[in-house]
């Protein structure tokens, strides 16, 4: 299945009555699986999570850890680049060549890589003892 669909379709189930703007993300992992995830929002504004987040926790709860590929897409001038935090998350499960495409619902599309969207990310490594 497209990522464009997949995103484009669970958008629609997007909650955020809080905001009102919903976001729908689609991931490729290396099985060739798709997963999806919308923004989930709550009364106490903290705790809400983004689609990024709950395709990677998909993605995770299916036992897959390898993004192949992401799609975001939102209802917005411009296509909206994903969070601080959901670049983080990415980027925990996508080397920085992985193409991240980014959406609007009126056809615009920006491509993008992880390594593009978080520079001089905190990884694994930088945990090593000297
Ligand atoms: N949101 C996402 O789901 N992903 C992003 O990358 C940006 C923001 C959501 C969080 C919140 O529910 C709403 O968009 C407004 O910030």
């Amino acid at each position: 299945m497209s990522l464009k669909i997949a995103a484009t379709s669970v958008r629609e189930n997007a909650y955020a009555p809080y905001s009102n703007f919903k976001v729908g993300a689609a991931i490729r992992a290396a099985s060739g699986k798709v997963y999806v995830g919308c923004n989930v929002e709550n009364v106490a504004y903290p705790e809400g999570t983004c689609a990024e987040a709950g395709a990677i926790a998909a993605m995770v709860a299916a036992g897959e850890t390898q993004i192949d590929e992401a799609y975001v897409i939102a209802d917005s001038p411009t296509p909206v680049p994903p969070c601080g935090g959901c670049r983080q998350k990415l980027q925990e499960f996508a080397g920085g060549t992985v193409r991240v495409t980014l959406a609007t619902t009126s056809g615009n599309e920006t491509h993008t890589t992880i390594a593009d969207l978080l520079p001089g990310a905190f990884a694994a490594d930088h945990m090593t003892k000297s």
